[in-house]
């Protein structure tokens, strides 16, 4: 919120990766003349905050490879997580949200919803 209205916003859903539930982050917009002033990265460290405390391990993110690389995003086969779909390295990307966590590998599910 600011001045009084809701400026952005942000989404994450619950996932698979092999066995392990995990989550996925889609997606998050801010309102254009609220954008570049720091709250699309505020909104991305409150998620991981809140999504550590709830156990996960592991956050995922299709997207630009300009901009979630920022927040700690990088390359999901470097951890050994795949796509279940065809994509660029570079823009399926995973973060590991506690580096003392287990390492957890495999092909993503998405919630059906998706259709994936
Ligand atoms: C992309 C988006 C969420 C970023 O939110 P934001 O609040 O503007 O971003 P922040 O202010 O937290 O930006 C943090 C950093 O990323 C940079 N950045 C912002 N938008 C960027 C973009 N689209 N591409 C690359 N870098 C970007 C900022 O310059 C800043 O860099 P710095 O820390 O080096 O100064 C927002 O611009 C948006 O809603 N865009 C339209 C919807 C969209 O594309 N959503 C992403 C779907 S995957």
């Amino acid at each position: 919120m600011k001045d009084n209205k809701i400026v952005g916003y942000i989404l994450f859903t619950k996932i698979k990766i092999g066995e392990s539930d995990e989550i996925a982050l889609a997606p998050l917009g801010i309102l254009p003349e609220y954008q570049r002033k720091g709250i699309g990265g505020a909104l991305i460290k409150e998620g991981h905050r809140i999504a550590k405390k709830l156990g996960y391990h592991y956050s995922i993110v299709l997207g630009s490879e300009k901009y979630y690389p920022k927040f700690g995003y990088i390359p999901a086969i470097n951890y050994g997580i795949m796509p279940p779909f065809q994509v660029e390295n570079e823009n399926f990307m995973a973060i590991k949200l506690n580096e003392t966590d287990k390492e957890i590998k495999g092909v993503v599910k998405y919630a059906k919803e998706f259709g994936i």
